[in-house]
């Protein structure tokens, strides 16, 4: 297979479908960690209502949707900063990270590499898995004497991909070890209880959490992402990005989403039930390790290559599954599912069967 293309993150649907010999629309993705009951009633006629509205500029300063973020994170709107995706936020972070030796336990979200390295920013990786497959304590990896007394930590909670969840008490007192502390928490809307570390940003102004509305919400296209951290800081990554980096549907829609208690309800719903279910019949599979995941998303570690495992999912069953061929520390044998509707994941797991047995 051509290893020169294989995609760095999930949701390439092309790049599968390629693979698969079928339409992009016959993939079922498991790739991607997206909440597949879709769009809520609210964002769609929202998103009905102000189509026309994209003949104006964004609201300036987005305080309509920072005040419903506000509301929905029990945070003042001055905290908080809409963007263009958490991708969008990442790089600003990169720029704040450069100013530091930045300690990036891995593996981590690709995207990490992209913002720090934009800004030159010096990285000390810390890997979180040792080469017999053993993953560590954070606070074993942390507690190193190479990480310099200016030292910043970038860090995803819950974790993607291992799935592994930090509670706050594990978190809290590296805020007074490290300069600045990032962490992306792009997949907490599904912990509960939420271990983010937002109610503390207005006590450290040393961190930064970063987070999106990409995967609870349903909303990958749109790009709607939002920080968290000191207003004086988030003034400065005002001055360093376009002036209209969130666009108005964007504006509208994550608004309608935050407002739309039933999906919020129906997320929940679906996620507490199918969640430890799938985790179960992923135990059942022969020669494949699932790990325990504090997100909607599994890592998986199998007998047989999991890139074989892949093309054979794509092949005889047009499912995508996603390989960790782009984290280095894992490699060939790792692969990661998300979780979709229950026949989806049934198809999943009867499929995994088959081609792992
Ligand atoms: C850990 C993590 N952070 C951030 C993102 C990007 O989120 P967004 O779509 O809001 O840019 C992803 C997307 O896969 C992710 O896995």
């Amino acid at each position: 297979m051509d290893q020169s293309n294989r995609p760095t993150h999930g949701g390439n649907l092309v790049w599968a479908a390629s693979l698969a010999g079928c339409p992009v629309n016959q993939i079922l993705d498991f790739s991607a960690s997206i909440n597949p009951l879709g769009l809520g009633s609210g964002v769609i006629s929202a998103l009905q209502q102000h189509l026309l509205d994209i003949d104006k500029y964004p609201t300036p300063g987005y305080l309509e949707l920072r005040q419903a973020l506000a509301k929905h994170l029990q945070v003042s709107p001055e905290w908080i900063l809409p963007g263009n995706g958490a991708a969008e936020l990442l790089t600003w972070a990169g720029r704040e990270l450069a100013q530091y030796q930045t300690i990036l336990p891995t593996p981590a979200f690709n995207d990490y590499g992209r913002a720090l390295q934009a800004f030159s920013a010096p990285v000390t990786t810390m890997p979180l898995v040792d080469q017999q497959g053993t993953w560590l304590d954070l606070e074993q990896i942390l507690d190193n004497p190479v990480i310099p007394t200016r030292a910043a930590l970038l860090l995803n909670n819950p974790h993607n991909p291992s799935g592994a969840l930090w509670t706050t008490e594990t978190l809290l007192p590296l805020l007074d070890r490290f300069s600045l502390v990032v962490v992306d928490e792009s997949f907490m809307d599904f912990v509960s209880p939420s271990q983010s570390l937002i109610p503390w940003v207005e006590k450290y102004d040393n961190l930064v959490v970063i987070s999106s509305l990409t995967k609870f919400y349903s909303l990958p296209g749109l790009r709607l992402g939002y920080c968290v951290a000191h207003p004086d800081r988030l003034a400065r990554w005002q001055s360093w990005r376009d002036p209209w980096a969130v666009n108005r549907l964007a504006e509208v829609a994550g608004i309608a989403a935050l407002n739309d208690q039933e999906f919020i309800d129906r997320t929940w719903n679906w996620y507490n039930y199918y969640q430890p279910k799938l985790f179960t019949g992923l135990q059942q599979v022969p020669n494949l390790e699932v790990y325990p995941s504090a997100a909607n998303f599994f890592l998986l570690r199998t007998v047989q290559p999991f890139t074989m495992v892949q093309a054979k999912l794509l092949q005889q069953f047009q499912i995508f599954a996603r390989d960790c061929m782009s984290f280095p520390e894992l490699g060939a044998y790792y692969g990661r599912v998300a979780l979709k509707s229950e026949a989806e994941n049934q198809r999943l797991l009867t499929a995994l069967t088959e081609i792992c047995a």
